[in-house]
């Protein structure tokens, strides 16, 4: 009887120090790759590196927040920008200033992605003679105020579904065969931290951003062995017009990241991370969420 439970015993002790070493490996390795990601860019100029994707880059909803500030970013590197959106006015507001700030070309697309597929040929045809080196699947919308499902308008819903995952697999399907034949692309789709688990309210939301995840992870294996890079931005909260349903997120500045300040680190992330919060206090707070996820596969009621 004793044997017994001194044998048990052991086998609990092993289990234990299984457990530790695996929970100290986990920590050490999310440590080494936020360095990899956020402090050894700091010391090295990035510019070299984004610019041999190609010259150009494209960046959809980028009027405002996110996808103005990525446009500014990656200009400041030296990339011509194509800015996709679709109020006539605001692009060409945000294309001169991003032309005279930082000497580069730039270029409009007017197109409203809520419209389905028939503004693809358009968008297509002005892109016939463009080398793209980077393209930012950034466009991205959301209910007027979280909603459980069929209270948010079925409308709402389907432009949710247009614009958040038919304008990201459309314009992929846009721009990867040039980037195949040059060998050489980057494909950045903006997700959210919403993926990651279940997020009542915000339904199709969370899922239109699953989606553009599983996409992203998808392609990269479909995709790398031809020269792309393809990656998945887990972003967490960004003070930008999404956030206007909420006085409280917006006025949170620990949690709630400037874009210009987001942006500046996720493009920085370009080559390193294929999935990553873009953001040190995002890849943070995202592991947070993976780790704390209750809701696994074989969860029971
Ligand atoms: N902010 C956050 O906390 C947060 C967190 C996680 C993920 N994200 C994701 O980040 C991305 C950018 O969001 P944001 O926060 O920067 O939002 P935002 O400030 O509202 O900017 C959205 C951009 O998309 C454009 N747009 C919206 N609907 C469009 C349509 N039907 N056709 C063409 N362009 C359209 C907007 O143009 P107009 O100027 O004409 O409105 C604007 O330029 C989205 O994919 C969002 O899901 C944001």
């Amino acid at each position: 009887m004793l044997q017994l439970y001194s044998s048990h015993m052991e086998i609990l002790a092993v289990v234990g120090v299984c457990f530790i070493m695996w929970n100290v490996f986990s920590f050490l390795h999310f440590w080494y790759s936020m360095i990899q990601q956020y402090a050894v860019p700091c010391f090295l100029s990035r510019t070299k590196h984004i610019r041999q994707y190609g010259e150009w880059a494209i960046v959809t909803g980028a009027t405002n927040g996110i996808g103005k500030a990525y446009a500014e970013e990656l200009a400041s590197h030296g990339m011509n920008i194509i800015l996709v959106s679709r109020n006539p006015e605001k692009l060409q507001k945000v294309s001169e200033a991003i032309a005279a700030t930082y000497k580069v070309q730039s270029r409009f697309i007017v197109a409203d992605f809520s419209l389905g597929l028939e503004v693809y040929p358009h968008i297509k045809e002005a892109l016939r003679n463009v080398e793209v080196g980077i393209l930012v699947n950034n466009v991205g919308t959301f209910y007027d105020y979280p909603q459980i499902l069929t209270d948010a308008p079925e409308d709402k819903s389907w432009e949710i579904i247009n614009v958040n995952i038919g304008a990201a697999v459309m314009m992929t399907h846009i721009v990867l065969p040039g980037m195949v034949q040059r060998k050489r692309g980057a494909i950045l789709n903006v997700s959210s931290a919403t993926c990651c688990k279940p997020t009542p309210l915000m339904n199709i939301y969370a899922s239109s951003k699953s989606f553009i995840d599983q996409f992203s992870r998808t392609l990269h294996y479909e995709y790398a062995s031809k020269g792309i890079f393809v990656q998945s931005l887990i972003t967490y909260l960004v003070k930008t017009n999404i956030l206007s349903f909420s006085t409280f997120l917006k006025t949170k500045p620990l949690l709630v990241l400037e874009a210009n300040d987001y942006a500046r680190q996720a493009v920085r992330t370009i080559g390193i991370s294929r999935r990553t919060g873009g953001h040190l206090s995002h890849s943070i707070q995202v592991s947070i969420i993976e780790t704390t996820n209750m809701d696994r596969v074989q969860h029971t009621v």
